[in-house]
């Protein structure tokens, strides 16, 4: 069964489409991934298929509920974890479950024993009496998933679940949802811009760059679109490099981002002598030349001609721009 079902999905902010058209499956028990930079529509397409934004135009489908029609329903077969931090630092780890079940309405009894388990699934047995406030950033993030768990979902949406962690407590994060995937067969949807999370932990993963999915496929086929092995070379005179070097048939693909020249090739480290004779033969200079496997980067600027970085930092910069306006006016 799919667990998730969108046609066309969109939603509009006024002029801007934040998400545009979208259609996707998501098969039951999977870890599906949405990865994007900022302000790709992430937290926009799982707001409107958690029931919390109106799609402005075409529908979804979460555990056979429709979105626009069966939104309790959809309500109560989901679980979320937002991305800003939403728990009640006053309040101990036990008190933050236990208003969340009340609030779902879990039995009592079912519920003593529910908030143990997940406690135990998420190492924070211990930490049962601890007031939240007291907490490191991943314990938090820890605690936001046992509590997105308690009233049984089918599906949890999570959000950035490691967005502001250090890289090792990140590592570990990660090892707690493949974990509760396994453990509470439950279908996860989560959000990153990190590609090096969305190709750890997800099977199919959608790339989305405003709001409109660009790619979407299992890691490794979206890697093998980009074909063979990239080769980045920094040259003093990339354009002319690139002029250089289009021509020749066993180049599949010549991109210049930030400076660097990127090279799609088969068996690339037979192809460095032969690039670095073309380019010394003309009379330009290498400064440096590295080889490797596509990485959903190579994808993502395969489809869009930047890098996800570069597509943050225009992001930022336009935001920039956009609050300099506001303030002049
Ligand atoms: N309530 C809103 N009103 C107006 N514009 C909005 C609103 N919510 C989101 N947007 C805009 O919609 C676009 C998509 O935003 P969204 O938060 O879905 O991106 P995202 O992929 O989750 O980004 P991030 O990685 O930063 O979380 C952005 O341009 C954002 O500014
Ligand atoms: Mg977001």
């Amino acid at each position: 069964m799919e667990a998730i079902i969108t046609k066309n999905l969109t939603k509009r902010f006024k002029d801007l489409v934040a998400v545009d058209n979208v259609c996707l499956g998501v098969g039951e028990g999977k870890i599906f991934g949405l990865l994007g930079p900022n302000g790709a529509g992430k937290t926009t397409l799982i707001s409107m298929l958690s029931t919390l934004l109106k799609p402005t135009s075409g529908d979804g489908w979460v555990w056979g509920q429709n979105i626009r029609k069966d939104q309790d329903r959809v309500r109560r077969a989901i679980g979320i974890v937002f991305q800003d931090p939403s728990l009640d630092d006053e309040l101990t780890t036990y008190e933050n479950l236990e208003f969340h079940g009340r609030l779902y309405g879990v039995a009592r009894e079912v519920r003593r024993k529910r908030i143990k388990d997940l406690l135990t699934l998420m190492e924070l047995a211990d930490r049962e009496r601890a007031m939240v406030k007291t907490f490191s950033g991943g314990m938090k993030r820890r605690l936001e998933i046992a509590r997105g768990l308690l009233h049984y979902p089918k599906v949890l949406f999570l959000d950035e679940p490691t967005l502001g962690l250090d890289p090792q407590t990140r590592r570990r994060i990660w090892e707690y949802i493949r974990n509760l995937n396994e453990v509470e067969k439950v279908t996860i949807v989560l959000t990153t811009h990190y590609m090096e999370e969305a190709d750890y932990l997800c099977g199919r993963i959608a790339i989305i760059d405003h709001g409109r999915i660009i790619a979407l496929d299992l890691s490794q086929n979206l890697k093998n679109i980009v074909g063979g092995d990239v080769i980045s070379l920094l040259v003093l005179h990339p354009q002319e490099v690139a002029k250089l070097l289009s021509p020749f048939p066993w180049i599949k693909q010549v991109k210049i981002h930030d400076g660097v020249l990127d090279l799609s090739v088969e068996k690339g480290e037979e192809k460095i002598p032969k690039i670095m004779k073309i380019i010394g033969g003309n009379g330009l200079e290498v400064r440096s030349i590295s080889l490797h496997k596509p990485t959903l980067e190579d994808v993502f600027l395969h489809f869009t001609g930047k890098t996800i970085r570069e597509e943050e930092g225009s992001f930022t910069e336009t935001m920039r721009m956009r609050m300099r306006a506001w303030r002049k006016r």
